[in-house]
């Protein structure tokens, strides 16, 4: 630590997981038109993949694959882990997919919440060990980001499993980078606050719209810290502030008042 060289991403393999939606298939276009990056896009959605693929390929001509996986199961982690490392000589991992659950935490069944501790924190904590051993080993340049999240500074009433998966991601992968001996090969957790994605639309998000940043800011930011190999980032400056103010005013405080805004806009109470 520090790492010497900036990441460049121009003609080399870049993985980027939830790449279907939102801040991945963002950061999948500004990776390509931007940076001149080849890609490996991988979600469960093949149809929006292959759109995707198509616009980037005319776009932009850079080389695009398609992986389609369930990283809720632990055998389609394995098998995409196996085929990216084997296809390609992988520069760079963006593992970005997630999901979440807006409500109360009772009413979410086992099953869910499993499903979300399985996409959330196993698939990325086995994606980042098989990713980290191959890079330690052949001590290639490279990087890795994880997309964790503002929860993961500012636990969020009514997103509590949400929250802890990404604090889980937080503590993890900033650890993590102090162990690596590859000095060539840096590990970035991205933090963003709300954005304007699939995970924020339909009516229970409402009164929290305006709280949201477009996507093509936020991927920029991110991208912007990944390629300078940061630790950790937070994009924009009302979230530095909401975090500072967190600090500042004190937990109870700051969570009772998003606990009110979001039972508002959840129940309408
Ligand atoms: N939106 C926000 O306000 C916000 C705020 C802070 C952080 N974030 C973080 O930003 C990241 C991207 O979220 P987003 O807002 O872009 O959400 P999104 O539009 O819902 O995208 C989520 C992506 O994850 C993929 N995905 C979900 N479950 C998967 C599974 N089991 N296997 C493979 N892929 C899976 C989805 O693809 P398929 O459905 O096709 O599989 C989709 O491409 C997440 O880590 C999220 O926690 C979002």
């Amino acid at each position: 630590m520090p790492c010497m060289t900036k990441l460049q991403f121009k003609n080399k393999w870049v993985l980027v997981t939830g790449a279907s939606s939102g801040l991945g298939a963002e950061i999948a276009r500004q990776l390509a038109a931007n940076h001149g990056a080849n890609l490996i896009l991988l979600a469960r959605r093949k149809d929006k993949l292959e759109q995707l693929k198509s616009e980037l390929e005319e776009n932009t001509g850079n080389k695009v694959r398609i992986l389609i996986a369930d990283l809720s199961k632990p055998t389609e982690v394995d098998q995409a882990l196996k085929d990216i490392l084997t296809d390609v000589q992988l520069y760079a991992a963006v593992l970005n997919a997630a999901i979440t659950h807006f409500g109360q935490h009772r009413d979410l069944s086992w099953d869910e919440y499993e499903t979300m501790l399985q996409t959330n924190v196993h698939a990325i904590v086995r994606m980042t060990n098989r990713i980290t051993e191959h890079f330690e080993n052949n001590n290639r340049e490279g990087g890795l980001m994880i997309v964790s999240s503002m929860a993961a500074l500012i636990p969020i009433p009514y997103q509590a499993v949400y929250s802890g998966t990404k604090s889980f991601l937080l503590g993890f992968a900033t650890a993590l980078r102090f162990e690596l001996k590859n000095k060539n090969f840096s590990i970035t957790v991205f933090t963003p606050g709300g954005i304007e994605t699939e995970m924020t639309e339909g009516e229970k998000f409402n009164d929290l719209r305006n709280w949201l940043t477009p996507v093509s800011q936020v991927a920029k930011d991110g991208l912007n810290a990944f390629q300078k190999r940061k630790l950790t980032a937070i994009p924009g400056f009302s979230n530095r502030m909401g975090n500072l103010l967190f600090k500042i005013a004190g937990r109870k405080f700051v969570l009772k008042q998003m606990a009110r805004i979001y039972r508002k806009s959840l129940f309408n109470r």
